[in-house]
């Protein structure tokens, strides 16, 4: 074997505020797949990750839950990691980048680039929130969109017309933290002059390090030249404080990446491992990223430059993949294709989509279909009807017949040594991230073996007398045939082929160790590897991400409460006044209450405000026959958008409150109010 390489890979730091979905998972499948190749090859590989851990977002995430932010991330970190070891994502090491290793690791790369001169100052104006007394990120200023006059948009873009913009543009504009109207307001930022880099990038870009499309992409961007990047934002802000800039702290994208490097730190300062011999500039180690074609900025120009001008290694590659879509669009909550990774497993095996992503991944940045259909129709075909048949149609007679043990000469030396010599194709696949061509190789001799079982028909031999020896010759095969493709699945399939090995009754397999077939070796009873997918397992699995939806909009507004009643129904955060103040609550009277054909809670009202009326839906058909409602006043919330539900648009809201079921009370006293009166 050639000398082991020294790789070290990583995959993108998830967010410590959210969980993980199947999004997420296309890439640390596909890192995954590949770190265990390189280990199954003997090089000295590490897969390391960790938690992103800080940024504005985050620090609002936790006074939302009226927690500290350490406490949100401690507690997502335990999520992430039970949700990755679900997916069988063999990290070396998971780490965070709130820990020492990561502050130790930023501030070298800081004071490195500032002492080399890449740092610089310089004042700016900003959106600042004067309640909150913090400044804002573009995604917490919300107004009209100056192009369609859509309200309720982000200060960087339209999600109706599309349009993007910068914040000082919207109209109207209000804080999403305490929905103050922003002012301008100036303070020093800190600069890394990327620009000094460019020469440096542009080498390492054509020395073959990105992908071909990365590159085009790339291209643009230096024809746009490269501007200085602002690494720095202003109390209050979770995050390190910057060494010599009091109350300003790095932002979170300056020490996200560094915290690949501080993961590594942590576990080569728990195992031995070398740090120096990865990260050096003279280094030989190979160093890989895995990332979403939406980051490729920050990996492709912004990490290598600061690497550089700290003195340190740049990447071997980044490697982008393409965004997942479910049957053909994008993952909805609504729909229920928004699917948590937590979801998933309650209701699937894990390695059916490891198989299926493998199947679909190629090296390009293109996005990643996951049709359900398809899902099954394909896990089922392949892992069930080929390659698990070719051991459940083999080992039973093995076991029955042959007191468990197989064959001391191989039936069809060609066809094993057909298998083994495709190792090397299946390999050059594997290296180069073609995972979809190496499935549909190893899925081609999986072909060969079953046609080879097919022609044999054991079945039938065991049936024949004195027909012992061809019977014992064939299932052999077939088992080391088995062998050979468990071997080539196994970066995909980990669970499986560990399974495989228990009933193979050998050490865990590597590359190599299938190049000899087993023979005169005993193994074990075989059981099921795997189940078929199941349609209903599927739908159950969509529905229950439908909830999660519902579970999620409770927990995002919830308070810790320890009063058992509140608990069930804990009180939302709290909103400021100017929250409140713009609910238009006004009186109404039901001028008609309808039916609602097919809706089993619904009642259609017409809502008549003093001149205009309203179509709203309201969900009180457990309490009112629609009869005893006409003529009565209730309050409704009148400024409410517009909604398209099942039934048609609802245009507003009315208030009820109590239990539910029968005791539900919408209706406003008769006492002199006339329908349009603001309620105050
Ligand atoms: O886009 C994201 O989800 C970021 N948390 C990825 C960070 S990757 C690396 F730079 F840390
Ligand atoms: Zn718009």
């Amino acid at each position: 074997m050639a000398t082991p390489r020294k790789i070290l890979i990583t995959s993108a730091l998830p967010y410590a505020n959210g969980s993980i979905h199947l999004g997420h998972l296309v890439e640390y499948i596909q890192t995954d797949i590949w770190s265990r190749f390189q280990k199954m090859r003997g090089h000295e590989c590490y897969y390391v990750c960790a938690d992103d851990a800080h940024g504005t977002p985050i620090m609002l995430r936790a006074r939302a839950e009226g927690i500290e932010p350490e406490a949100l991330i401690d507690r997502v970190w335990q999520e992430h990691t039970e949700d990755f070891a679900g997916f069988a994502i063999g990290f070396d090491n998971y780490h965070s980048t709130h820990s020492e290793e990561n502050r130790v690791c930023a501030t070298t790369i800081y004071e490195r680039n500032r002492d080399a001169g890449h740092i610089a100052r310089r004042t700016i104006s900003q959106a600042y929130d004067p309640e909150a007394k913090m400044f804002l990120p573009d995604r917490f200023i919300k107004g009209t969109c100056p192009k369609c006059g859509a309200e309720d948009q982000y200060g960087d873009n339209c999600e109706v017309c599309g349009a993007t913009y910068s914040p000082t543009e919207l109209k109207n504009p209000v804080s999403a933290v305490s929905g103050a109207t922003p002012i301008e307001k100036d303070s020093e930022h800190l600069f890394f002059k990327l620009g000094d880099f460019e020469k440096i990038l542009k080498d390492w870009h054509k020395a073959g390090h990105v992908q071909a499309e990365v590159a085009n992409k790339l291209n643009e961007w230096f024809e746009a030249g490269l501007n200085d990047w602002d690494i720095s934002r202003d109390a209050p802000y979770f995050g390190f404080e910057i060494p010599d800039a009091e109350g300003k702290y790095f932002y979170v994208w300056l020490d996200a990446p560094i915290g690949y490097m501080a993961s590594f730190r942590n576990f080569c300062d728990k195992t031995g491992v070398d740090f120096d011999a990865y990260w050096n500039a003279d280094s030989t180690a190979e160093l890989y990223h895995f990332i979403g074609k939406d980051i490729i900025y920050f990996h492709a120009l912004f990490w290598p430059a600061m690497l550089h001008g700290a003195g340190f290694r740049k990447p071997s590659g980044v490697y982008a993949h393409g965004f997942l879509t479910v049957d053909g669009a994008k993952m909805s909550k609504s729909r229920g294709t928004f699917i948590k990774a937590r979801t998933y497993l309650k209701h699937l095996n894990p390695e059916y989509l490891r198989y299926y992503f493998a199947a679909k991944l190629s090296s390009k940045v293109d996005d990643l279909d996951l049709n359900l259909e398809d899902f099954a129709a394909r896990v089922n075909a392949d892992l069930v009807g080929k390659v698990v048949n070719i051991a459940s149609r083999c080992a039973g007679f093995i076991k029955k017949r042959f007191d468990g043990k197989l064959n001391g000469t191989l039936d069809q030396p060609e066809l094993y040594n057909t298998f083994t010599k495709a190792g090397d194709e299946i390999a050059d696949l594997y290296e180069k991230r073609e995972f979809g061509r190496a499935i549909r190789e190893i899925m081609a001799l999986a072909d060969l073996a079953n046609q080879y079982i097919d022609e044999k028909a054991p079945w039938v031999i065991a049936k024949e007398e004195g027909r012992d020896a061809e019977l014992h010759a064939v299932c052999s095969l077939g088992i080391n045939l088995f062998r050979v493709l468990l071997g080539y699945l196994k970066p995909v399939l980990p669970q499986m082929a560990e399974q495989a090995e228990a009933f193979l009754n050998v050490e865990p397999m590597n590359w190599h160790s299938q190049a000899e077939p087993l023979l005169n070796h005993a193994i074990d009873k075989f059981k099921p590897l795997m189940t078929r997918v199941e349609k209903d397992k599927i739908a159950a699995m969509i529905e229950d991400s439908k909830e999660d939806l519902a579970a999620e909009a409770k927990t995002t507004a919830a308070k810790p409460s320890t009063d058992s009643q509140l608990a069930k129904d804990p009180i939302a955060e709290t909103i400021e006044f100017a929250d409140f103040a713009k609910v238009d609550l006004r009186i109404v009277r039901i001028a008609k209450a309808e039916h609602v054909e097919g809706a089993d809670k619904l009642l259609r009202l017409t809502l008549d405000l003093g001149g205009e009326t309203r179509n709203v839906f309201a969900g009180i058909k457990s309490a009112y026959k629609p009869e005893d409602l006409e003529g009565k006043l209730t309050v409704m919330v009148a400024n409410l958008a517009p909604r398209k539900m099942k039934f048609g648009v609802s245009e507003g809201m009315v208030l009820a409150a109590g239990p539910g079921g029968k005791d539900l009370f919408v209706l406003h006293p008769d006492d002199g109010a006339q329908p349009g009166m603001k309620v105050k």
